[in-house]
């Protein structure tokens, strides 16, 4: 595994960063018979050998069932999936364990809170509000909650940056407003929203704020007792770590007044056909077998993330994304979408008028990948007036010439079309 020492400068440590390349088994591939160069991360991101391999120690050895059983494997396996808690809880900076619900990513994360937090306290005349730079899992369950209760979804506008316009999200901010849903970084545009600030104003107006912090977990440092989000959510898969689990983090109070979403195993305490009384949490919110193997994947993602620490990582990634922008920018033909004066890991672009699922084929022949089309976030589309953009997005693992490999085979790509 590459080693990490104390850099002692941010090129250093932005070196010491991109050497975590070697850990990633599936870079380390022809892809079309060239070498692969992977810039999808926000999609999924890659996971590192020591992740892969904590998963497969767990089913070699400690599988069973968590919380339930007197014998070894069962406490091999409670040990995991709790110490896997505790890692998190320490990697975000939770006030307590208990605020740290495992669910099966993102999407679940903020369906809970609006069936569990929101449903119970919607009614017509009420409202949700987010922003019109939301993925599809920040705007749909909210739908869904505000047609089941007659509530209304609002939508904060943004510029043509890409960017928030706060002052028009703040006069959205009344009494009417059950909860303030917003994305911490932007999937289809790399925006990074001035959290705190937004925060901290529908604080001041008594407003719980949910942040969809998917797209944000792999690239900045997170402290949950700082930002002091209400709600949180994240998603192994973006963050290096396996598919199917992540982490709902809420603040204790809040858990503990809400009712549970779904029902079943673990989440009780006592079941009568005249009443159950409900677990404490986080289990309250943890109904069935949980992800085992993805808790334990996602501990051993967090340890390997705070190896490097995640201000080196994003001062890699920062340097990496100005190198990815003013090399696109070179190119004939360029537009590039979303361009806020704070941003993450990901640029979205088209080069004349090429369909974008053409450029993602054309880069797939040469090993390149990247996402076309909408990315989930079907409303930024139309606001630029497109059907999809061509988006290449970051990890900690790329490089310069990951950049330039892409940008010979846009370049290779407009050739064609020309
Ligand atoms: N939300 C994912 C993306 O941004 C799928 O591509």
């Amino acid at each position: 595994m590459s080693s990490v020492s104390p850099a002692t400068t941010p090129q250093a440590a932005q070196r010491e960063v991109a050497s975590c390349r070697e850990d990633f088994p599936a870079l380390h591939q022809q892809i079309n018979g060239h070498p692969l160069v992977y810039l999808d991360s926000a999609a999924s991101s890659q996971q590192p050998a020591v992740v892969i391999d904590a998963i497969a120690e767990y089913q070699r050895h400690a599988h069973a069932n968590v919380h339930r059983g007197v014998h070894t494997l069962s406490h091999r396996a409670t040990d995991l999936y709790e110490g896997a808690r505790d890692d998190i809880a320490a990697f975000l900076n939770a006030a307590s364990r208990r605020e740290i619900v495992f669910t099966s990513g993102t999407t679940e994360g903020i369906n809970l809170v609006a069936q569990s937090f929101c449903r119970p306290k919607l009614a017509a005349g009420q409202r949700i509000v987010i922003s019109h730079l939301e993925h599809h899992s920040n705007i749909v369950p909210w739908q869904l909650v505000c047609e089941q209760t007659g509530a209304e979804l609002v939508v904060a506008p943004i510029n043509e940056r890409g960017e928030v316009l706060l002052d028009e999200l703040y006069d959205l901010l009344d009494e009417r407003v059950t909860l303030l849903a917003i994305s911490h970084v932007s999937n289809a545009l790399g925006t990074v929203l001035p959290l705190g600030e937004i925060i901290s104003t529908a604080h001041r107006r008594n407003i719980p704020v949910l942040v969809d912090g998917a797209q944000a977990a792999p690239h900045l440092a997170l402290d949950m007792q700082t930002l002091d989000a209400d709600f949180y959510a994240l998603s192994g898969h973006k963050m290096f770590g396996p598919t199917g689990i992540g982490v709902l983090y809420a603040k204790e109070q809040l858990l503990d007044a809400m009712p549970p979403w779904k029902g079943g195993g673990d989440m009780i305490l006592e079941v009568r056909f005249s009443g159950t009384v409900y677990n404490e949490l986080p289990y309250k919110f943890e109904a069935g077998t949980p992800n085992i193997a993805g808790a334990a994947g996602l501990g051993a993602t967090v340890r390997y993330l705070n190896k490097f620490g995640m201000e080196r990582i994003a001062s890699h990634e920062k340097d990496l994304l100005d190198y990815l922008t003013s090399s696109l920018q070179k190119l004939d033909g360029i537009r590039l979408f979303g361009t806020a004066a704070n941003k993450a890991s990901v640029q979205s672009f088209l080069i004349d008028d090429i369909h974008p699922h053409d450029l993602g084929t054309i880069l797939d022949h040469q090993g390149i990948a990247i996402r076309t089309g909408h990315h989930c976030a079907m409303p930024v589309m139309e606001f630029f007036g497109l059907p999809g953009t061509a988006r290449a997005s970051l990890g900690m693992y790329n490089n310069r010439d990951d950049v330039d490999r892409l940008i010979g085979g846009l370049s290779k790509a407009a050739e064609l079309f020309r």
